[in-house]
């Protein structure tokens, strides 16, 4: 099946002052290091890994907000155009994003039922009352009593917040929602309404999801495949049953020994990482995680290991993992 986002060797670096060195060379911060992906029509890839490995910066190269260093982002099979020319604007309709923070993502002076119609009078289409009329079925589709169509963002609660925010990225009807963090700001008893409503309305509308998330418990329920990153770089994919019972990569490993049972046995503990906190200005040589990997060999400081087929059709990205065949992610 033809990919509907296809990611290559996607690169973004930022040059950054070094610590102490006011007048110096800048460095180079490398956010996403040669990353490479593809996600079909109507699916769901997770995107994980710990806070600054990447994650935010690879879902803004794919909408086009960032342009890439280098590597390209293929939408249905054509280069994502720059930022803010017409054939960008006409392609966002198709590819949303949903943001951590309802709040922020809505104007507080205009009622929720005018921002929910604001992008189908952007692209000029039906006349005034179709686009009220189709704002008003989606906000009831997702949930959102009649009575609360015409208030303002501070009227509502987080969830509520962030139905309007789902419903006004849909009303376009795009192939592609990039959610980077949608229920972290959520109540626990709203965040499991609004997964099951991402749900129901990717079924119903057939939008394919990127979706990032710290909740790894979230992550396996709604992905089909699921992305591991580490320092800019997937480390592993796979799907998620396979990938959570057992995780490949020593950092995969844990990541999922964090999660709270019922998945880990009692006899299984903690994996602790030793070893400092990842720096995207200095990387390490070879494997970027081998200085806290507690299975590092000599060779995983000398050799970058690529993404590689390892396990019926797992990929990973590990020295200690034979491949068995030397075709990489994508
Ligand atoms: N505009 C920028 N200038 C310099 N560095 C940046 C910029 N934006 C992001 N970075 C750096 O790039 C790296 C990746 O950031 P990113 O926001 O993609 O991480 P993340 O995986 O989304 O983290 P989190 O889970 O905390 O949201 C981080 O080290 C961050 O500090
Ligand atoms: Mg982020």
């Amino acid at each position: 099946m033809t990919a509907l986002l296809e990611v290559n060797h996607l690169v973004r670096h930022y040059p950054v002052r070094q610590p102490g060195s006011l007048w110096g060379k800048p460095a180079t911060l490398r956010a996403v290091n040669d990353v490479s992906f593809h996600l079909p029509p109507g699916k769901t890839l997770g995107l994980v890994g710990e806070s600054g490995c990447g994650k935010s910066t690879t879902a803004r190269l794919v909408l086009g907000l960032l342009p890439p260093t280098s590597g390209e982002v293929l939408f249905e099979g054509s280069p994502v155009p720059a930022r803010n020319g017409a054939a960008w604007r006409a392609l966002r309709r198709r590819m949303q994003m949903v943001y951590q923070d309802p709040l922020g993502a809505l104007d507080r002076r205009l009622p929720v039922a005018t921002q929910v119609a604001e992008p189908l009078l952007v692209v000029g289409q039906g006349t005034a009352a179709e686009r009220k009329e189709q704002a008003r079925d989606l906000m009831s589709a997702v949930g959102l009593p009649q009575h609360l169509f015409e208030r303002y963002p501070h009227e509502l609660s987080g969830g509520q917040r962030q139905r309007v925010v789902l419903a006004r990225a849909l009303i376009l009807r795009p192939s592609l929602l990039v959610c980077d963090e949608p229920i972290s700001a959520l109540d626990v008893s709203i965040q499991a309404q609004v997964i099951n409503l991402l749900q129901d309305m990717q079924e119903q509308r057939h939008v394919a999801l990127l979706f990032i998330s710290h909740d790894l418990k979230v992550v396996r329920q709604v992905s089909d495949e699921v992305a591991v990153m580490y320092l800019g770089r997937i480390i592993e994919q796979g799907p998620p049953e396979e990938l959570f019972q057992r995780p490949l990569h020593p950092y995969t490993q844990a990541l999922v020994s964090a999660i709270p049972s019922p998945w880990r046995g009692k006899s299984e503990r903690r994996i602790m990482l030793e070893g400092d906190p990842p720096n995207p200005v200095n990387i390490p040589p070879g494997c970027a995680f081998h200085p806290r990997c507690p299975s590092a060999m000599p060779v995983c400081s000398q050799q970058r290991p690529e993404l590689a087929a390892v396990d019926s059709g797992r990929l990973a990205a590990c020295h200690l993992l034979t491949p068995t065949s030397t075709e990489t992610a994508c």
